[in-house]
């Protein structure tokens, strides 16, 4: 052991528990769903899950996961292109295609994977990427695995800073626009109209990071694209079977045969990197078949979001506006979030307080986020504890 490194990480460590912003993992002892048991709290309600479906637990999802189990085993404990790879991944990859509305997909053990797999193929010397400034961290690391394209940040959301920003890199080929379709952080959706007409307008590819869209967003859960109802009008879709879509991982890139063709032949997390599990495949297929067959999980979903917005607005908190399943509270300075998350959690609800450098400093939030299985029951008792914790700290 090096002492002098090993006193440093715990001099940093230190640093982090004296500010307040020291992340402590909590421990579940049974499976995702509305209510957990934690080792360290007991019974809680969670509302800081993806699980925004509630499809984690669901029985057929985990019933095809242990059914993929048995067929395959445990993987093929190898890259696909040299070892082989399931014939479960090519009927997943063509779900998602079909599920998405674009020629073909392929998938990744991860949409962090994805990402950081698909802007260094696809921009090379000579390229732009133009990224919103709040983009997640796996597209804004992607970007700067790309490091020999020319790479603009514009402002959030702002439309007209996107544009100067496209005016400032013509010439250079392939220009890539990239914007998550829902802001993970701020709940809010990308200006998806307005940036299809400035992408074609600068011809730009347009690339979208619908992670918290999918199984969310758009009247069937395809995501924020159909919300707007662009589907096909959007060059690259990126996401995530780690959220709405079963909840174990795994990630996908969807776009042209082509797209999908040059990252099967370069993309450096699929050339040398093991394949999603097959059980992780089989359980994400069932999930979508699950949702399309439940468009009702969605209605619930959304009737979740209203009642809980506007219930926490009646309290007197002011979550950020926004549509999708995602409902940010802004208290202010990290340690005040963390410390709110934690006397939530001592009254049984689970709740993380995000602050820097997850977002920017004085922004801290607790982010709230709502499942279709929640109960009214459930989201009553969170209801209370926000109210009384609100109070106690003078928010309210
Ligand atoms: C917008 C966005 N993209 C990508 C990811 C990463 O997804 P995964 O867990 O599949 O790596 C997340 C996860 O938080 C996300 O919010």
């Amino acid at each position: 052991m090096n002492e002098r490194f090993e006193t440093k990480l715990q001099r940093d460590l230190d640093a982090l528990k004296a500010a307040g912003t020291y992340k402590h993992l909590r421990h579940i002892t049974t499976p995702m769903a509305p209510e957990v048991h934690m080792e360290e709290a007991g019974d809680v309600v969670i509302l800081s899950s993806n699980n925004y479906l509630g499809l984690a637990d669901q029985a057929e999802v985990v019933e095809a996961g242990k059914r993929g189990l048995d067929r395959y085993g445990a993987g093929t404990a190898s890259v696909r292109f040299i070892c082989g790879t399931f014939d479960v991944h090519r009927a997943l990859e063509e779900r998602i295609a079909g599920f998405l509305g674009t020629e073909s997909s392929l998938t990744y053990v991860s949409c962090w994977n994805a990402n950081t797999g698909l802007f260094p193929t696809i921009c090379d010397e000579g390229s732009a990427i133009v990224s919103d400034e709040l983009n997640h961290a796996s597209i804004i690391d992607g970007v700067r695995l790309a490091s020999k394209a020319k790479r603009e940040r514009y402002k959030h959301s702002d439309m007209a800073d996107l544009e100067t920003k496209l005016q400032a890199v013509q010439g250079a080929f392939p220009i890539v626009v990239a914007t998550d379709g829902v802001f993970s952080m701020e709940g809010d959706l990308a200006k998806l109209p307005e940036m299809v007409a400035l992408a074609k307008r600068y011809g730009a590819i347009l690339v979208v990071d619908d992670s918290h869209g999918t199984g969310v967003m758009g009247k069937t859960g395809r995501g924020t694209i159909e919300h707007f109802g662009l589907t096909g009008q959007v060059d690259v879709i990126t996401g995530t079977l780690g959220k709405a879509l079963g909840g174990a991982a795994g990630g996908f890139i969807a776009g042209s045969r082509a797209l999908v063709d040059t990252m099967i032949q370069r993309s450096r997390p699929q050339l040398f990197s093991n394949a999603l599990p097959a059980t992780v495949a089989c359980s994400s297929l069932a999930a979508i078949d699950y949702l399309d067959a439940h468009p009702e999980l969605i209605t619930r979903l959304r009737e979740n979001v209203a009642y809980f917005r506007s219930a926490l607005q009646r309290i007197g908190y002011k979550p950020l506006d926004g549509e999708s399943a995602i409902v940010p509270i802004i208290v202010g300075e990290t340690a005040f979030a963390i410390a709110m998350s934690e006397r939530l959690l001592a009254r049984g609800i689970f709740v993380t307080g995000f602050g820097y450098p997850v977002v920017p400093e004085g922004t801290a939030r607790i982010r709230v986020q709502m499942s279709a299985k929640l109960t009214r029951e459930e989201m009553d008792r969170a209801l209370s504890a926000f109210e009384a914790v609100g109070k106690d700290a003078g928010l309210l």
